[in-house]
């Protein structure tokens, strides 16, 4: 922590009366009106603040959203961060940190809500989207880039901390993990982004091992603060984070929003009788004023730079180099743009970018997958699939088919019913006056209004499957009984079981939601414009019983190792496609791995060819096997990772590094990761199944 910086943020709280600190614990708005405005849209029309003090120049704290966009205004709206988590491409995360910070200032905001990194444990998740895939060192690595980049020019907020990665049950579900599970696999990329700096982590709704995530000792104050020295502030999950003042402040938390509820109604009480200690209040404060002092900035931002050129054009990278070619078979794709093409299915011709509620951004345009195609084919017929005859029709007189199917946020994402937080609502303080009275009854009818429309609010949420919806896969065996070439493209936000349709079509394209020039972006690799290069953040299996248990209504749940490529991998259940898989129109050949161990890492260098007629990206991936270990690992796991660009018939030499931190296990009886003495096997692979890869041994951890 910079010295200066420490001095001011101490002589700012000299200032402050115990008035004023509780005050900056807590949202700006009174409850009944915030929650108005709210569900009226306030949420996307302005910033949410806190802490602000004139008479101190203390200019506070000013809440906007991510992660696939800043959610105020007409903005740039990027492909939701699984798919940025299938480009493998840490720097472009970090330029797409800096244009969303960049936005965010020029919306009023300086704090920024997009780092979310909870870990994808199953592809049922109706949040997945928001995260970056299913490894905790792959996720960790774009968490920090998307911190460094945003945080040039505002504060970043990683969130959900921690094990939040169910949506349904995420008001009252209890996760009880190990403390090797939670150091080594849910907690570890948290760690990364508070070592890379991040100034504010939103704790989550859940409760972990019987204790509320936002009220937890265990999490805020004893990992976070104390073992990781934390020096930013924690924020509560909105509305529902916080359900009782003294153990949430006693417990590490320092900030209360978006409104005035707990902290409001019972902290200075608590203070002057002693039950929660001045200098905790001091702390949370002074945590506030040292991350605002440090991430000032003293020039506006233009609304101008809202979705400029620039942003646009990054969005449509993310997009290409998001796109995952799943099956290619006989080198159906890429098409000649004189191709004559027949587009079906609905999802090509919607406006389909991701999930509603927190995330949700508006873009001044969003170019749909059937536009994108329209523009760079000659030849296109559409259809929206509904009839099977009229989409039969078409389909055969076309050379190709390309059938857009998935889901959209009425199948998948973030979750809100007045079920779930039916038990919540008696924490809502009681209306004072009878305009909050009024507005109590209003919100209260408009909920029950909202959840009859809508059955229950049953939009978004946990998937209740895992396959395509029925619709989608009998219009796949309808389309591909009349035109052998098809080309199936997925817009999803996780994993897409596929067995019973997957051997009828020629081809598969994982789109994802894919941004606001995502329609574009996949014109560009169906047409060859773009070799495609992405490769999948988690594991497709063959089957739904190969994922760990998942009950979107569970009440509590035990997480442990296992899951993803690492469950796979035990369970000897080879995956339909890996972690890591993505197909090219080029092929790349590995050569020379070369190991090296120096003090604190291992210099990992292998050649890369590229041995067909495109150039091409490919992400080189390595993963290490602990062999002979004491305790249970995974048969290996992802350590580094790095894409490089190599023109056909070339050569690339890649320099990865290992640092051997990322070697440990977190040993329960030391209550620290442990470096052991062993050989480690290094495989550089395509991807985790790689019957092609390169392996080597080196030891590492002698005692020199
Ligand atoms: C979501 C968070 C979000 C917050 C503020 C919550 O419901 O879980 O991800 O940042 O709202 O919008």
């Amino acid at each position: 922590m910079k010295k200066d910086i420490e001095l001011a943020a101490n002589a700012l709280l000299a200032q402050m009366t115990l008035e004023e600190k509780v005050e900056a614990m807590s949202g700006t708005y009174p409850f009944w009106s915030g929650l108005a405005d709210i569900l009226s849209g306030g949420y996307n029309r302005h910033t949410w603040d806190a802490g602000q003090l004139e008479r101190l120049g203390i200019e506070g704290i000013r809440f906007t959203d991510g992660p696939r966009g800043i959610v105020i205004d007409e903005t740039t709206t990027f492909p939701v961060s699984m798919a940025r988590g299938a480009t493998w491409d840490v720097q472009l995360e970090e330029r797409i940190g800096k244009a969303m910070g960049l936005e965010a200032r020029a919306v009023g905001a300086n704090l920024f809500g997009g780092v979310c990194i909870n870990l994808l444990r199953h592809p049922a998740w109706g949040r997945a989207q928001e995260t970056y895939g299913e490894d905790s060192f792959h996720v960790g690595q774009f968490g920090v880039a998307l911190t460094i980049g945003a945080q040039q020019h505002v504060m970043a907020c990683v969130k959900h901390f921690a094990l939040n990665s169910m949506e349904n049950a995420r008001f009252s579900i209890d996760i009880k993990a190990s403390p090797r599970v939670l150091h080594e696999v849910y907690l570890a990329h948290f760690k990364r982004t508070i070592d890379a700096g991040v100034a504010c982590v939103m704790s989550a709704y859940n409760s972990v091992n019987g204790q509320w995530a936002g009220h937890s000792s265990e999490l805020l104050t004893d990992i976070l603060k104390t073992r990781w020295k934390f020096h930013g502030f924690v924020v509560t999950d909105w509305i529902f984070g916080m359900r009782d003042a003294k153990q949430a402040a006693l417990g590490g938390q320092d900030l209360e929003m978006p409104f005035r509820i707990h902290f409001d109604q019972n902290l200075l009480k608590l203070v002057k009788n002693h039950e929660v200690p001045i200098s905790r209040i001091d702390d949370a404060v002074l945590r506030m004023l040292r991350m605002q002092l440090q991430h000032k900035k003293n020039i506006t931002v233009r609304k101008s730079f809202l979705a400029n050129t620039d942003h646009t054009a990054l969005a449509r990278e993310a997009a290409e180099k998001s796109i995952v070619l799943l099956k290619n078979t006989h080198q159906l794709l890429p098409l000649a743009t004189s191709t004559k093409l027949a587009v079906i299915g609905r999802l090509a011709n919607e406006i389909n970018t991701g999930d509603g509620g927190s995330s949700n951004t508006k873009s001044k345009y969003v170019i749909t997958p059937l536009e994108g195609i329209a523009a760079a084919f000659a030849n296109v017929e559409y259809d929206d699939g509904s009839s099977f005859e009229s989409a039969q029709s078409i389909a055969k007189k076309a050379d190709t088919v390309i059938l857009v199917v998935g889901y959209t946020k009425a199948d998948e994402g973030e979750f809100v019913s007045p079920e779930s937080t039916s038990g919540l609502r008696s924490l809502f303080p009681l209306p004072k006056t009878p305009q909050e009275g009024a507005i109590a009854q209003a919100v209260a009818e408009g909920l029950a209004a909202r959840a009859a429309e809508s059955g229950a609010f049953s939009k978004g949420g946990d998937r209740n499957r895992l396959d395509l919806l029925p619709q989608d896969e009998a219009l796949i065996k309808a389309v591909s009984s009349v035109n052998k070439n098809v080309v199936v493209v997925i817009m999803a936000g996780s994993a897409v079981l596929m067995n019973t349709w997957q051997a009828s079509v020629s081809s598969i394209v994982m789109l994802w939601y894919p941004g606001m020039e995502g329609g574009h972006a996949l014109a560009n690799v169906l047409s060859g414009t773009v070799n495609p290069s992405g490769k999948l953040p988690f594991s497709i299996a063959t089957s739904k019983d190969h994922y760990p248990f998942f009950d979107r209504d569970a009440t509590s749940i035990e997480y442990d190792l296992w899951h993803g490529y690492r469950k796979l991998e035990r369970d000897n259940h080879p995956a339909a496609y890996p972690f890591g898989f993505g197909l090219s129109y080029t092929t790349y050949k590995y050569h020379h791995l070369m190991l090296e161990n120096s003090s604190h890492s291992l210099n990992i260098s292998l050649e890369v060819r590229n041995v067909g007629t495109q150039d091409g990206e490919e992400i080189v991936q390595i993963y290490v096997a602990a062999l002979g270990s004491k305790v249970e690992r995974a048969k290996k796991e992802l350590k580094a990772f790095t894409r490089v660009f190599v023109p056909a018939g070339q050569s690339k030499l890649v320099q990865l590094e290992v640092l051997h931190t990322d070697l440990m296990y977190f040993d329960e009886t030391q209550d620290n990761f442990i470096l052991e003495n062993l050989e480690y096997e290094v495989i550089a692979a395509k991807h985790s199944a790689d019957p092609e890869a390169l392996r080597a041994k080196i030891r590492v951890g002698a005692v020199a």
